[in-house]
């Protein structure tokens, strides 16, 4: 009996063209300008189909459409540079996709070992002879031996969904925790625009390395973008209040598509992600506020993910709740049990599969961060003015 081929698909559902670039157009690419010259003429294509194939010897591959003017001019003189180009480089990587009769007119360029026109600027440069092309459909393959390669400070355009942009580095592990412990230090009142070189300094590492943890922190909303600077801004009332309605409304949707329709698998999780909740309230106080965000984050977005739509669950996760709560909350601040309460009723509303219960339970639920914020004021002004 012969094995079965390790490649049989799943689901061998045809796939159109249109398909095909839509779901492909989410592999994120860099982007580069392919060099040439021919009989004394200069050529070059921008193209995101490049990969590198051996790093010993060093090869890599092109993709080309056998209708590109460069894709002949390759094909004849068998030798090509790969531009890499950098972040600011879009009106280039839009000019070699033209068909404007001089690509390179006003275009700074060098010529490399092997004629092909290297692009000043670029980020990269690989200079490739052709060892061999495959013809596949509409294009051709070129695969080649690197000869030289070059490489220069800088950040690479991005080309993702049919659209060009930037690369973020992740920030350091390190450094994130520094920052975000120096934005959640400034309370919830403060209104500060972050001074990116300062904090440097005083951190004791370069700018970018803090611009990347403030842009990391900006996506999770702990602080706001706004014309180029980031913001610490105070949470208000008023924005509690907004997103706790958001946060409602969502929830509300969930439960009516969900209670009463979950599997005992789920419910289990459920249950065991509530009551990691449970111990980090005690004596009116949050034990450990981060603990408490984290964990009530995991329970509320599992109750979204039930409905089975990553829409949903990524518009729930646009709220940026955590980031809120992380502002709003410190270990001085006034925690309910009934935080807690809720969480039991929620999840016992969803073992009865009770809709009116789980409901009602959201309801109290969402406006909990304001009654609680309201007690901690009276506790702070009672505190600051003891009778007697
Ligand atoms: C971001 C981007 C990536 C591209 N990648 C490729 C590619 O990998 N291969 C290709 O043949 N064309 C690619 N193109 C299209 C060519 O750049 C375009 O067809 C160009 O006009 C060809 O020029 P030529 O005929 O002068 O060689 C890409 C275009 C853009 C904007």
């Amino acid at each position: 009996m012969s094995t079965p081929s390790p490649v049989t698909p799943l689901d061998s559902r045809a796939v159109t063209a249109r398909e095909f670039r839509d779901v492909i157009g989410r592999f994120a690419t860099g982007v580069t300008v392919i060099t040439t010259e021919h009989d004394g003429v200069r050529y070059g294509s921008t193209a995101s189909a490049v990969s590198s194939l051996t790093d010993d010897p060093p090869m890599l591959l092109v993709c080309l459409n056998r209708n590109s003017a460069t894709a002949a001019a390759v094909r004849d003189s068998g030798a090509f540079a790969v531009n890499v180009l950098a972040e600011d480089h879009v009106d280039l990587a839009t000019r070699f996709a033209s068909r404007v009769p001089d690509k390179y007119e006003g275009v700074p360029t060098e010529a490399a070992s092997n004629g092909s026109p290297l692009l000043v600027g670029a980020i990269a440069h690989l200079i490739c002879r052709v060892a061999e092309q495959v013809e596949a459909g509409t294009h051709y393959v070129f695969l080649a031996h690197v000869e030289e390669a070059m490489s220069y400070p800088g950040h690479p355009l991005a080309y993702f969904r049919g659209r060009f942009g930037r690369m973020e580095t992740a920030p350091e592990a390190s450094v994130l925790r520094e920052v975000r412990a120096r934005v959640l230090d400034a309370g919830s009142d403060v209104e500060e625009v972050i001074d990116t070189a300062r904090w440097a300094e005083e951190f004791g590492i370069d700018a970018g390395r803090v611009h990347r943890a403030l842009v990391a922190l900006a996506d999770e909303g702990l602080i706001r973008r706004q014309s180029g600077e980031y913001l610490i801004t105070p949470v208000p009332d008023s924005i509690i209040d907004e997103v706790y309605k958001a946060k409602l409304a969502i929830e509300t949707g969930v439960a009516e598509l969900t209670v009463g329709h979950t599997t005992s698998e789920q419910l289990v999780r459920l249950r065991e992600l509530m009551e990691d909740t449970l111990g980090f309230v005690k004596d009116g106080r949050f034990t450990d506020p981060e603990g408490w965000v984290r964990a009530n984050e995991r329970f509320h977005e599992y109750m979204v993910e039930l409905a089975g739509s990553a829409i949903l669950l990524d518009t729930y996760r646009r709220l940026c709740l955590p980031g809120l709560n992380l502002r709003a909350l410190d270990t001085a601040s006034y925690a309910s049990s009934s935080l807690l309460d809720d969480h039991r009723r929620l999840v016992e509303g969803y073992e009865a599969g009770d809709l009116t219960q789980v409901l009602a339970v959201l309801l109290q639920h969402a406006q909990r961060p304001l009654e609680m914020r309201r007690e901690d004021r009276l506790r702070r002004t009672a505190d600051a003015n003891p009778v007697g």
